[in-house]
């Protein structure tokens, strides 16, 4: 049966691939995010289906709400928590500390509260997935606010699972490592920048401490996605997708 999701962050990259694999599967995707060209070109790679777009940045409360109105009279079977910014942060009048907790951290947790009436309306079993990082689990220099965020969201994840349990929300989240994304691409750079090398040699680097010796693809994010969002049984879960990178017991 055709089911409706809400992806945020979905004009690019992992949003963008999620959105596809559903829709693929046969359901209904409503994409945001705050650039509406991005996520029209998203929207025009979808299987038919009865799919929206509605620009909003998940760090405006009030747009937020304004969009949960629009989307009243619809039933939503999963929240895809996927919107993110990436970087570094560096103490000083420029620091991009709160900006990045404020859309990684507060934005996700904006955007499943807003959205958490529509999704305590279907019948059976729903969900709220997101999208955390293997830098939740781990440390790199200068990403403080990056790591934080990416940590913060498994702990909200935790309570959201145990709070909502009793209304059959599953919440649990992801946390993939190297992705080929823009987002990585620029984060290649940045760090390659930063110590004098070339963004290849900096990858090569990179990909020694994944044994797969690969970046997943955003498709691969996206199929577990899809079988997590499948199952009824699994529920305040952190999920590592990630080469092999590190390895939880
Ligand atoms: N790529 C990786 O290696 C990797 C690894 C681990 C985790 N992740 C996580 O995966 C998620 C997706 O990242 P990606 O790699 O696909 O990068 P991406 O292509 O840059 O996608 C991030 C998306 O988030 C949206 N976004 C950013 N700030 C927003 C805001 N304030 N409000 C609404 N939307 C916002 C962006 O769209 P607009 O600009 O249109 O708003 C963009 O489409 C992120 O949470 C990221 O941290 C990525």
């Amino acid at each position: 049966m055709a089911k409706t999701y809400l992806i945020s962050g979905a004009g690019s990259g992992i949003g963008r691939a999620i959105a596809q694999q559903l829709s693929k599967n046969g359901h209904n995707c409503i994409l945001l995010g705050r650039n509406a060209a991005k996520l029209k070109q998203t929207l025009n790679t979808l299987s038919p289906g009865d799919h929206a777009v509605f620009t909003v940045d998940i760090t405006d409360k009030l747009r937020l709400s304004a969009v949960a109105y629009q989307l009243r009279d619809k039933v939503i079977d999963g929240l895809i928590a996927n919107a993110g910014i990436g970087g570094e942060n560096y103490w000083g009048d420029d620091d991009r500390w709160h900006t990045i907790i404020e859309t990684n951290l507060t934005g996700t947790y904006n955007f499943v509260n807003t959205f958490l009436p529509l999704l305590q309306k279907a019948a059976n079993e729903k969900h709220v997935l997101i999208i955390s990082s293997v830098l939740a689990r781990l440390g790199v220099a200068n990403y403080s606010a990056y790591c934080a965020s990416k940590a913060g969201l498994l702990g909200l994840m935790r309570s959201w699972a145990v709070q909502y349990a009793p209304q059959k929300i599953l919440v649990n989240a992801i946390c993939p490592g190297w992705v080929d994304t823009e987002m990585s691409q620029q984060g290649l750079q940045g760090i390659a920048d930063g110590i004098g090398i070339t963004k290849d040699e900096f990858y090569d680097i990179a990909m020694q401490s994944v044994p797969l010796k690969r970046m997943s693809q955003p498709e691969e994010i996206a199929g577990l996605v899809a079988y997590l969002l499948s199952q009824s049984a699994i529920t305040g879960q952190t999920i590592d997708i990630n080469g092999g990178a590190i390895m939880n017991s």
